[in-house]
């Protein structure tokens, strides 16, 4: 994997993704977690999430799994083999991954939003649960966010984020269509849970949440630089805009997201 893959997470946002919990980041997940379920966490990053999910189905078993080496090094870092006995790490490409009907639930937080062929992710993720078992996905609609009275430097950052993703073949709006990927895949009982998060300047989780936002521009933005969709001063001016605008009193940001929640019949392989 190389820095300039869109999937590629630069070590600049790695606090973005360490900074989550299940309860600020995933909530729905919580709702569906019980003592004593397998999960494999697709996409698992640093493990932040995972070993939350592990504390929370104890003493089921999980498993995360990243197509970033670091990322495993990071996750097993945070929690070295062994060290909470129900959770291992692995480092893997969802899209090829052989499971079949291993677990109870297969999870994937943000991550379908990186991959470009994301229904083949979802058919493994299908085929990994036993009948019964649970999909879980989590991820933007990136299209829909919003940010109250935006600098224009932020503007041009924005749809130049949103250009490189599609250039990249990734779907800005991925969530919408994972409702009939879950079809697709032979998952029923699919169930939406719009999420829209707004935050202001003020509120306790502003600075995580919108800060989050201005690490994209100094981890994705380079990734963009380098890519030709930005140049380093317009990333810049970004930076020195967005900081200058979370200040602002008055400062307000909403992120769309939804979470999907299917099923695998009980009588069928997908
Ligand atoms: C934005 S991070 C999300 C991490 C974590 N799930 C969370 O919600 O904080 C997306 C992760 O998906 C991983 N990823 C991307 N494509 C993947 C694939 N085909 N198979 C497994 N992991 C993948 C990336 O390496 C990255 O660590």
């Amino acid at each position: 994997m190389r820095p300039t893959d869109h999937a590629y997470v630069p070590r600049e946002a790695l606090d973005v993704l360490t900074a989550r919990t299940l309860e600020n980041s995933h909530r729905c997940l919580l709702e569906v977690l019980e003592p004593g379920m397998t999960v494999l966490d697709v996409g698992c990053g640093p493990g932040t999430l995972t070993m939350g999910i592990a504390r929370r189905v104890d003493p089921g078993s999980v498993v995360g799994m990243d197509l970033n080496p670091e990322m495993i090094a990071a996750a097993e870092q945070a929690s070295p083999p062994g060290q909470i006995p129900n959770l291992v790490f692995y480092k893997g490409d969802i899209r090829q991954s052989g499971w079949q009907a291993e677990f109870d639930l297969a999870n994937a937080a943000r991550v379908l939003q990186w991959i470009p062929d994301a229904e083949t992710a979802l058919r493994a993720m299908a085929r990994a649960v036993r009948a019964g078992g649970q999909v879980v996905v989590l991820d933007y609609e990136h299209t829909r966010a919003e940010w109250s009275r935006p600098p224009g430097a932020w503007t041009r950052f924005y749809r130049a984020f949103l250009e490189w993703r599609k250039a990249g073949g990734l779907d800005n709006g991925i969530i919408g269509r994972v409702p009939e990927m879950c079809a697709a895949a032979g998952l029923v009982d699919i169930r939406v849970t719009p999420l829209v998060e707004t935050v202001r300047a003020g509120d306790a989780d502003f600075l995580r949440v919108a800060g989050a936002w201005r690490l994209v521009v100094d981890s994705r933005g380079r990734q963009m630089v380098a890519a030709g969709h930005l140049d380093e001063d317009e990333r810049l001016a970004a930076v020195e805009a967005f900081t200058r605008w979370m200040q602002t009193g008055e400062a307000t940001q909403t992120i769309h997201e939804a979470c999907v929640v299917a099923r695998r019949p009980t009588e069928s392989r997908p």
